[in-house]
């Protein structure tokens, strides 16, 4: 095993021989979110040599049986400044969009605090999509033709004008779910009421984008950044709509497979050349620093790749795939993320071969209204089917019993040679867990499988 040396240190030195020297530093790091994205990145960070301590805010009952769980909100920026500070932790990690668009980096850096993720304003990619819809449009990067209102009466005319199917959006953060796929103008002038009259999604709905309806299917790209270079990971595929056959309303993701085995090293290299590296330039042009991890959501058309949102984060439930498949040490990319020293780890990074899956299980009624506090079974036996993990998500543990507490509850997510048997396998163990009214789809990675 070998390690990242020290700064300024130009070659690897063997694990063994650092802990022989003693010149390996423990860092105890604050993982800040509470999903199924951030047990899994608390799961990888916590097989790094070089891990100290392991504190996750909030965290969820999973979190909680590898480090400490800190009982502050992901929004108090300044409590968990004040924690990391009192506390010495070496590095904070973001998982969540919500603290990313709203400062939490920002706020930290203030303080002298080291923090992965991007910036307020570079976050502003993801947290407006009026504003991402414009970036791509000026740099040329492919998406879905659009137009932006913040008035309903003529959001109403424009889709009268432009016809169905057509795509309505609140252009803030709502959890996944500001998204409507409609098939017919009355679906589209309910979303537009829902979104700008009723305001479900409160001021995530004060503008809307309407954009053109692409046809073909979806791939998570994600690309580790310092703002210089980046290191582009596999593609992977997430499942958003709450139905088998991909029906029903969108969800924040019901379960994902990597790498996407119809995704060639050509077609990468179109996401490379036509989306990843343009959009690193046009940021950099528009002066803006990225440093963190950016997530363009693309649909592959007859046409070619388009993109369909950007995020400035790691996906949920795309992260649980990924971590599985990790080899390297996820502490020593988050750092070079940081410092500025991705170019080096660029030609080093190394991935288990073979795939992962990752199936969702949600509280039934999700995305809508759901119960909480079910007792949740079967977690230890699910685990015991080889090559399983469990990732808990809106879990928590009461007096001993892990009991649901969100709309998405675990990510039961397994690898494998094939892409099969890792669906299998995860299949499996699904079969073992229990919870009253629990809903999972029954087809991740089915299309992928007879393409
Ligand atoms: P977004 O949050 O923008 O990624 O949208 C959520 C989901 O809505 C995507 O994963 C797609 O399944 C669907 N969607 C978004 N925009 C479009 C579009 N222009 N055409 C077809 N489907 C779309
Ligand atoms: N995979 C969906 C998301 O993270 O937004």
């Amino acid at each position: 095993m070998y390690l990242k040396a020290p700064t300024g240190c130009d070659k690897y030195i063997p694990y063994i021989e650092k802990i022989t020297l003693g010149i390996i530093a423990a860092m105890d790091v604050l993982v800040v979110g509470s999903g199924g994205r951030e047990h899994a990145l608390a799961w990888k960070l916590k097989q790094s040599p070089r891990i100290g301590k392991l504190y996750i805010a909030p965290g969820n009952g999973g979190t909680s049986t590898l480090g400490e769980n800190v009982p502050i909100g992901q929004m108090e920026f300044e409590k968990l400044a004040q924690f990391a500070q009192e506390k010495k932790v070496g590095l904070t990690v973001v998982g969540p969009d919500d603290p990313l668009v709203g400062g939490i980096v920002d706020v930290f850096k203030a303080r002298g605090l080291r923090i992965w993720g991007p910036s307020r304003e570079a976050a502003q990619i993801e947290g407006s999509k009026a504003f991402s819809k414009q970036f791509m449009h000026e740099a040329k990067i492919p998406t879905a033709e659009f137009a932006v209102f913040s008035n309903a009466a003529l959001a109403l005319a424009h889709v009268r004008v432009k016809g169905a199917p057509i795509v309505i959006k609140a252009s803030g953060l709502s959890l996944g779910k500001g998204v409507y796929v409609c098939r017919d103008l009355t679906e589209a002038e309910r979303a537009i009421t829902e979104i700008m009259v009723e305001r479900v999604h409160n001021d995530a709905g004060n503008e809307v984008v309407i954009e053109e309806y692409l046809d073909g299917p979806e791939i998570s790209i994600h690309a580790l950044t310092d703002g210089y270079s980046h290191i582009l990971f596999p593609a992977s595929q997430d499942h958003k709509p709450i139905g088998d056959g991909d029906v029903g309303e969108n969800t924040g993701g019901m379960g994902t497979i990597a790498p996407v085995p119809w995704v060639t090293p050509e077609m990468m290299s179109s996401v490379e050349g036509q989306i990843v590296t343009p959009t690193f330039e046009a940021l950099k042009k528009n002066g803006i620093q990225f440093q963190g991890l950016l997530y363009p959501g693309l649909k592959v058309t007859l046409g070619g790749l388009e993109v369909l949102e950007y995020n400035a984060r790691f996906g949920d439930p795309e992260t649980q795939v990924y971590m599985r498949l990790l080899k390297t040490d996820l502490l020593d990319l988050l750092e070079a993320s940081v410092d500025g020293t991705i170019d080096a780890l660029r030609t080093k990074i190394e991935w288990h071969r073979g795939f992962a899956a990752n199936i969702v299980i949600a509280s039934g009624g999700y995305p809508g209204e759901y119960k909480k506090e079910l007792p949740i079974t079967g977690i230890e036996d699910a685990e015991k089917v080889e090559g399983v993990v469990t990732f808990h998500a809106g879990t928590k543990i009461e007096n001993g019993q892990v009991v649901t507490a969100g709309g998405r509850v675990l990510g039961v997510s397994a690898i494998g040679g094939t892409l099969k048997q890792a669906l299998d396998r995860a299949y499996e163990a699904v079969g073992e867990i229990y919870f009253e009214g629990m809903y999972f789809r029954r087809d991740i990675g089915a299309k992928s499988l007879s393409a």
